[in-house]
């Protein structure tokens, strides 16, 4: 399973990218402005950094403006995907772009005909909201189940990017389900690493050496 990461912080980026961590990174609207950074900037910055698709988001509700900012987005670095929401508008714009060889991750997809229509139109990229469904009593995991379900059941190539991740067990469960690619905030992802019986084993370890005296360097 690929990690992209949910940010525009270019620091928590660099950090897992180190440890090649990261075959991707998505942005939003809403990202761009706790990074408060300008747009271009920002993104230029991290499609220098990292090798994969690096997603920017267009802010038009028709298709064609989408399609107008989704080519001036495409500017900003060759591993663009250009993020279009999940209207009639942004199938449009999808249909377009992917047509012109651009990568192209169909956003804020919330139902499984939602997703259908989307890699219909040639998206390379849908993704689905699990914590905002979570957010509404609605099981945000069924989705990806019923998306991974469907597209193999026609073989559509679109990849399921499990999106607005806010817990471990999230990436877990899309990684069973077989989610082609999670993304997630930087946070989440470190949490992966923790378990409180790596903490208590380290601190047992730590103690028993010490009764040794010994040293290694
Ligand atoms: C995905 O591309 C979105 O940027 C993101 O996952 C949304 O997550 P949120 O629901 O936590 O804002």
């Amino acid at each position: 399973m690929k990690f992209f990461v949910d940010t525009a912080e270019i620091d928590a980026i660099a950090e897992l990218n180190d440890l090649g961590m990261v075959d991707g990174v998505t942005t939003n609207p809403s990202l761009i402005m706790k990074s408060g950074r300008d747009i271009k900037e920002v993104t230029k910055e991290i499609c220098r950094m990292i090798d994969g698709p690096v997603s920017a988001e267009t802010i038009a509700l028709d298709a064609e403006g989408m399609i107008a900012e989704g080519r001036e987005l495409a500017k900003i670095g060759e591993n663009i995907a250009i993020k279009v929401p999940l209207t009639w508008d942004g199938l449009k714009a999808c249909k377009v772009l992917t047509g012109e060889r651009y990568m192209v991750n169909v956003t804020l997809c919330f139902s499984a005909n939602q997703a259908l229509l989307a890699a219909k139109a040639g998206a390379t990229f849908i993704s689905p909201f699990i914590g905002r469904l979570d957010d509404v009593n609605i099981d945000g995991m069924q989705l990806i189940q019923d998306i991974r379900t469907i597209y193999d059941n026609y073989g559509f190539r679109t990849e399921i990017l499990a999106a607005s991740i806010r817990t471990v067990n999230h990436i877990t469960e899309a990684a069973r389900i077989g989610a082609d690619v999670v993304t997630a905030p930087p946070a989440v992802i470190k949490a992966l690493a923790s378990h409180p019986l790596t903490d208590k084993g380290l601190d047992t370890f730590l103690k028993d050496w010490a009764k040794t005296g010994q040293t290694i360097l």
